[in-house]
């Protein structure tokens, strides 16, 4: 259904009496968090098979910039070529497997091996050969390094270790791709960028943002500024995606009036700091529904909620952020996306925040990676400003993430320390954790698939 603002799907998206409680299972097995051999079929199935987010496009703006990206014991190297197309390789020499690329992050003209000084350039093509006229015949279309495939989206790098995978755009879905385009995601600015190991599965990181459940009994603070009414929540699921939204208004609006909920608008960027940016605008249109006598009022229809959307969109055009095709609900709710399987993302008009888990190198089911970005559209001239660099956390615990970020993180690990006990064979989702109970029966799906081909 062609609509000039896709998002108008999400305003019409099933609510959550209108799904069907039982179609993606309640209970789901404890041994997808602690077992080793569960994770082997994960890494197998899943993690060999499907399309990951690797970093961003904005990390390899030069020829010749490359990163690695580790997966268990697996290292690939990803490089924006001479032709400023961004490739992926497996990171191992053709000669005698050598790591070609060690650390994170740098810039080369061509990839030298330092084993035997074996060369490749940056489409991955055998070069040098050390005393060559000696060794011969090598033949050095046969030796080039190994290609993985690697594309883009919203200005997120993907990888996929596996040469027959669908293409990417196939993965995503017209439909998820339409739905956010209109947040120019791929102009955003990187303001935030951490990486830690965290002691829980990946996917109790996952969970842990597919669902509001837990803001009462974990981010309590967030109750006193923000409502929290799940029949409002919209939910669309695709094959392997979901979508969730929840109208964000300030707490008990309906209760009080017009000014109260005026000031509930004006305290939120005590936990929502980039509000600020749209409070001047809100404050001046506030400004004129204020009568002679001083009074605010209404007209039927507007109320601060729909005052602040107002003012986002009038505060983001003016900034020069083509906002025309997002709608009124995009300009203050977030939508929680997840694109299966490890990419998180809550959007809103002009910003966003990303949470991914990936499985620890080391192979021990209890831990996993965590990273989390956000990204905010900017104007040119504030880009250098707030952006910001990648952090690695090699010293446990000794970043401070913000508040609500920081309770999940505590709260994560605590929970991996119960799903550790032997007893407890499996978990009982309610109906708020829908998007969880999607999730996972899509993993259940790629890993009911065979192996042989
Ligand atoms: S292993 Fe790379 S040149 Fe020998
Ligand atoms: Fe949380």
């Amino acid at each position: 259904m062609p609509t000039t603002r896709p998002g108008e799907w999400i305003d019409t998206a099933l609510s959550l009496a209108e799904i069907d409680a039982d179609k993606f299972g309640s209970q789901i097995s404890t041994d997808r968090y602690t077992s080793r051999e569960f994770q082997e079929r994960e890494r197998e199935l899943i993690w060999t098979k499907t399309w990951q987010v690797v970093g961003r496009v904005s990390e390899l703006p030069k020829t010749g910039d490359w990163k690695t990206y580790r997966l268990f014991d697996q290292s690939y190297i990803i490089v924006r070529g001479k032709d400023g197309l961004i490739r992926g390789f497996v990171n191992a020499c053709r000669h005698r497997g050598n790591l070609i690329c060690q650390g994170n992050t740098g810039n080369s003209k061509q990839f030298l091996c330092q084993y035997h000084l074996w060369s490749y350039d940056l489409n991955g093509k055998l070069r040098g050969i050390l005393r060559e006229n000696i060794q011969g015949p090598i033949d050095k279309d046969e030796n080039s390094l190994l290609p993985v495939a690697v594309d883009t989206f919203a200005g997120f790098i993907f990888l996929n270790p596996d040469l027959d995978a669908e293409p990417l755009s196939e993965y995503i879905g017209d439909e998820v791709a339409e739905l956010l385009a209109p947040y120019h995601l791929d102009e955003m600015t990187t303001v935030m960028d951490v990486r830690e190991a965290l002691e829980c599965n990946w996917k109790v990181v996952m969970d842990a943002f597919q669902e509001g459940y837990h803001i009462s009994g974990v981010h309590p603070q967030l109750l006193q500024q923000i409502d929290i009414n799940p029949t409002q929540s919209r939910y669309r699921f695709f094959d392997d995606h979901a979508v969730a939204c929840s109208p964000f208004d300030v707490a008990n609006a309906q209760k009080f009036g017009p000014e109260e909920h005026v000031e509930g608008i004006r305290k939120l960027p005590e936990t929502f700091p980039t509000l600020t940016s749209i409070l001047p605008r809100f404050d001046e249109l506030v400004a004129s529904y204020r009568q002679e006598n001083g009074q605010l009022e209404f007209p039927e229809g507007t109320t601060a909620r729909t005052i602040l959307q107002q003012a986002a969109r009038d505060t983001f055009t003016g900034m020069g952020l083509d906002v025309s095709r997002l709608t009124d609900a995009q300009m203050s709710d977030n939508q929680g996306w997840v694109l299966f399987p490890n990419f998180f993302m809550t959007i809103r008009a002009g910003e966003c925040h990303v949470i991914m888990a990936t499985p620890h190198p080391g192979g021990d089911p209890n831990r996993c990676v965590w990273h989390v970005s956000s990204y905010m559209w900017l104007p040119d001239d504030l880009v250098d400003q707030f952006r910001a660099e990648p952090i690695e956390v090699t010293e446990p615990g000794s970043h401070e993430y913000f508040l609500a970020l920081q309770q999940d993180f505590e709260q994560m690990q605590r929970q991996q320390n119960g799903l550790r006990n032997e007893r407890l064979d499996h978990l009982s989702l309610v109906k708020e954790e829908v998007v969880v109970a999607h999730f996972h029966s899509v993993l259940d799906r790629h890993l009911a698939a065979t192996t042989t081909s």
